[in-house]
Formats: C-alpha cells, sequence, structure tokens
C-alpha cells in the first residue's frame, strides 16, 4: 500500500470515528465513549496531516496548534457548567473565522482568474458563511456573556439594512463568478462580517441557543466548503456531520420552545420589543413562608414533583436535591422530577446535572410525559426554574417567550418557587405564578433552602 493510500485509509476511518462518536454522544450513557472516539478520530486525522508528502510550515503549524492547545486546555478545564454555552459560541466562532480564512487563502494563493467557476463558488461559500458564523458567534457570546444586553436589539429601517448588507454581499459574489480579484472577495468577507453581527443583534433572550446551534451547523458547511477548496475528503466529512446535526439540534430545540425557526429568528425584526411584564408587579405581594413550613407541606404530600432548572445549576444544588427526594421516598411520597427541553443554559443540562448526582433515570420525565401529572400533583417544588414554567408562554401573546411550551406546574395544587429574589429569569419577564393563591416562595440559594428542607423534614 502506498503512502498515499495509507493516509486516505487513515482518514477513512477517522470519518467513520467522527460518525460513531456522534451516535454515541445521543445518549448520556455512551455520551463519554462518543467523546472519546471523536477526539481519537481527529488526532488520527491529524497526524495523517503532517504525514501528507510535500507539507511545509511545519513551525507554524506546531505553533498554531500550540497556542490553541494553551488557550484551549485550560478554558476547557476550567470553564463553569453554568458558562457552557458562551464557551461553545467561542470555540464555534472560532471555527467559523477559520475556515473564512482557509478559503481566503486557498483563493489568494491560487490565480483567480484561472479558477473555474464551481471553485470560486466553493471559496465564496467557505468566505460567506465562516465570516457570518464568526461574527454572529462573537455577538452571541457577548450576549450570554453579558457583555451585551440579552434583549433583542433592534432599530427602524432594521430590515431594509440587513437587506442591504446581505443584498450587497450576494451581488458581489455573483460579481466575483464573473470577474474574480482578491480584492472583492475581501470586501464580500467585510459585508458578511457585518451581515452576521446584524443578523444576530435582533435575536434575544431566550432565545440565543437555537442560534448558536444554528451557528454551529453554519460553521459545520464552512468547513465543509473548505474541505472542497483544499480536497481533503475528511473535512468535507466532519464539516458535513457538524451541519447536519446542527440543523437538526436547531429543529429540535425550535419544536422544544414551540416556536417555528423563522419565528425564533425574525419575529423581533425592525420592532422596538417591551418584554411583557407582571402588571403592576412592583406593587403587589408573594406569600412567602419558613422552610419549617413548606416542610410540612412536603412531609404530608403523597406527591411531589421537583422542576429543575437554571438557578439549580448557578448553586450547584443537585445532591441534596436528590437527598431531599429519597428522604420524602422514605416516607412514601411518590417522587419524580419534570424536565424541560431549555431548562438550564444548554441541552440536556438537567439531565447532566441529575445523573452527576445519581438521580435514577427512570424519575426524570421529560416534559409531555409529566405534564398530565400535575393536576395529580400536591407540590411542585420549582428549584431555580422561572421561565420555563412562565404561564405568559401561554397567556401573554405579547411576551418573548409566547408559544414555548412550559411544563403545567400551574395545575398542582401547591407551587413552592425557591429562589433568591424576585428577579426574572434568562427571558428578563416577570411570572404571573410567584402572585398566584397556590404559590409560596422560600427566599434563598437553592442549596441552602434544600438544606433546610431537609434538616426540617428530619425533625418532623
Ligand atoms: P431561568 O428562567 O433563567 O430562571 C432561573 C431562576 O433561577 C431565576 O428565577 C433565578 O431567580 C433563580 N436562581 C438563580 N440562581 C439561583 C440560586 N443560586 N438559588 C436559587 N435560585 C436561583 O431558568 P429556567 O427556568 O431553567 O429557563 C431556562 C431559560 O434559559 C429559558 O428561557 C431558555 O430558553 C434559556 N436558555 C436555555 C438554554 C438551554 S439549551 N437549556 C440555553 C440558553 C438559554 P433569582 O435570581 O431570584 O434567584
Amino acid at each position: 500500500m502506498s503512502l498515499d493510500t495509507g493516509i486516505r485509509f487513515a482518514y477513512l476511518i477517522a470519518a467513520i470515528c467522527f460518525i460513531l462518536a456522534m451516535k454515541g454522544l445521543s445518549g448520556p450513557k455512551t455520551a463519554r465513549y462518543g467523546n472519546l472516539l471523536g477526539a481519537a478520530g481527529m488526532a488520527l486525522a491529524i497526524a495523517m496531516t503532517f504525514a501528507t508528502p510535500g507539507l511545509t510550515n511545519f513551525g507554524l503549524m506546531i505553533g498554531a496548534m500550540a497556542i490553541g492547545a494553551v488557550i484551549g486546555f485550560p478554558a476547557a478545564r476550567l470553564v463553569k457548567m453554568t458558562a457552557m454555552p458562551q464557551m461553545v459560541a467561542a470555540f464555534n466562532g472560532v471555527g467559523g473565522g477559520a475556515a473564512a480564512l482557509i478559503s481566503l487563502t486557498e483563493f489568494v494563493n491560487a490565480n483567480p482568474s484561472k479558477l473555474a467557476v464551481y471553485q470560486v463558488v466553493e471559496v465564496l461559500f467557505g468566505v460567506i458563511i465562516g465570516c457570518v458564523s464568526f461574527a454572529g458567534s462573537v455577538v452571541a457570546f457577548a450576549k450570554l456573556q453579558e457583555l451585551v444586553t440579552g434583549r433583542p436589539i433592534t432599530y427602524p429601517g432594521q430590515q431594509v439594512m440587513n437587506a442591504v448588507v446581505g443584498g450587497g454581499t450576494l451581488g458581489l459574489a455573483i460579481a466575483v463568478c464573473v470577474s474574480p480579484h482578491n480584492w472583492l472577495v475581501a470586501v464580500i468577507g467585510i459585508l458578511a462580517l457585518l451581515f452576521g453581527i446584524a443578523f444576530v443583534l435582533p435575536i434575544g433572550g431566550a432565545d440565543v441557543p437555537v442560534l448558536i446551534s444554528l451557528l454551529n451547523s453554519f460553521t459545520g458547511l464552512a468547513v465543509a466548503a473548505s474541505g472542497f477548496v483544499l480536497h481533503s475528503f475528511v473535512l468535507v466529512v466532519a464539516g458535513t456531520l457538524v451541519g447536519a446535526s446542527g440543523t437538526l439540534l436547531t429543529r429540535m430545540m425550535s419544536a422544544a420552545m414551540g416556536r417555528s425557526l423563522p419565528n425564533i429568528l425574525f419575529s423581533a425584526f425592525g420592532s422596538v420589543i417591551t418584554a411583557g411584564t407582571a402588571e403592576g408587579s412592583a406593587d403587589r405581594t408573594v406569600r412567602s413562608a419558613s422552610a419549617e413550613d413548606i416542610a410540612v407541606l412536603l412531609a404530608y404530600s403523597q406527591k411531589v414533583i421537583i422542576v429543575p432548572g437554571y438557578g439549580l445549576a448557578v448553586a450547584q444544588a443537585q445532591h441534596v436535591a436528590r437527598e431531599l427526594a429519597e428522604l420524602l421516598e422514605s416516607r412514601g411520597i411518590d417522587v419524580q422530577y419534570a424536565i424541560h427541553p431549555v431548562a438550564g443554559r444548554m441541552p440536556g443540562h438537567m439531565n447532566v446535572l441529575l445523573a452527576e448526582a445519581n438521580v435514577p433515570y427512570e424519575q426524570l420525565k421529560e416534559m409531555d410525559e409529566i405534564n398530565p401529572e400535575f393536576q395529580f400533583t400536591d407540590v411542585a417544588l420549582v428549584v431555580g426554574a422561572n421561565d420555563v414554567v412562565n404561564p405568559a408562554a401561554k397567556n401573554s401573546p405579547g411576551s418573548p417567550i409566547y408559544g414555548m411550551p412550559i411544563l403545567s406546574v400551574d395545575e398542582a395544587k401547591n407551587i413552592v418557587f425557591l429562589k433568591r429574589s424576585m428577579r426574572p429569569g434568562f427571558a428578563g419577564i416577570d411570572n404571573e405564578l410567584l402572585f398566584d393563591p397556590k404559590t409560596t416562595l422560600l427566599f434563598g440559594d437553592a442549596k441552602d433552602s434544600l438544606t433546610k428542607l431537609v434538616a426540617a423534614i428530619k425533625q418532623l
């Protein structure tokens, strides 16, 4: 077998590793194995790249990899679970930017006038999508990191402006196909960067996770395009896998939020949005109680549903939540966990946290399965969740979360919220449920409150 055939064969194995890795990542039990397999495939692909005959610039390649490792390794080790979406946005943006630069460099290095139209189209595809993904991911990162407001940023004439930038990019792309010039491609890259920013600005609050998934699929497509430019089939396979899986995840997340993708991407376009708020909430009172009172309510229930949300992750309260559930079960109470698909800040966030605390899988109930049970539930214990139980999603057509399916906590006989204050959740809107006569609040950090509840129930 020649070296060239050997390298191609190794690339094929790497591509198979990527496909099997995706399969492994689809379930919590096999995710770790899937991750390792993906990493092994990537290590093999990198090794084969270095083995490719005629390769130059080894020093530059190793230097770039060293810089990437110095930044990436500690970032991945140190990132808090709650900041994971920002990290995904940042890494995704870097991937899109790299794909755009590869396409641009190949165009500049080739003699553009000798390129066939299909080759110019491949380059343009990589540059445009890569630049949109890079700039969009930077803005998404800034929104999630709260460097800019998470609310939709809109201004009059926004549609016209975006249409001009988007149309201008496509018009110039056609011009480059007719008459390829380096400077025109550079201008297209700049316009695509502007379009990426403009496209993401009006997307706000609860829609950012869907956006990141979409940008992730864009990056995959840009990488696949650079694979065509470089004649690297492993890049084409890897990019297509990311593009396809990102698209599927985007569709699934939109469905979980009960919204169509165009609605998520364009509903705030050109309008000046004011988030819905609980009417006159500033003048209204809520009912709060002590841990001891709520302990009595829980201990003498027959059925309790725990509804975890982002606050559970912030407080790292998953272990004590399981302890409380076990204590209640030991008193003969039926306890289940209601998992909303976008609770927390990343897909599967609650599943990961509760699995870490060894909560049995069979106690975790998906939204569709658990919703009919709330009406028979004595206490819905909402631990650091807000948007995913906010009835504004059902009742307030003007609300940014209107249409998102929610957990039917409002149907339970009693509702207990564990939270620190009256501050709203991710979408920035008040929650009418907090003022419901059936609702009691226990103010404080979720871990402290759960610990107090455990202690109080043990005293009964
Ligand atoms: P949120 O609506 O963000 O509500 C979190 C609640 O936790 C807040 O009410 C907050 O109130 C409370 N909290 C925060 N820290 C706490 C602590 N240490 N102890 C006790 N409570 C604490 O969360 P959710 O209901 O899980 O909804 C998720 C939202 O994030 C949705 O809008 C979703 O679209 C969006 N999102 C989801 C994802 C994915 S994919 N899951 C990614 C990004 C964004 P206090 O501040 O008063 O304590």
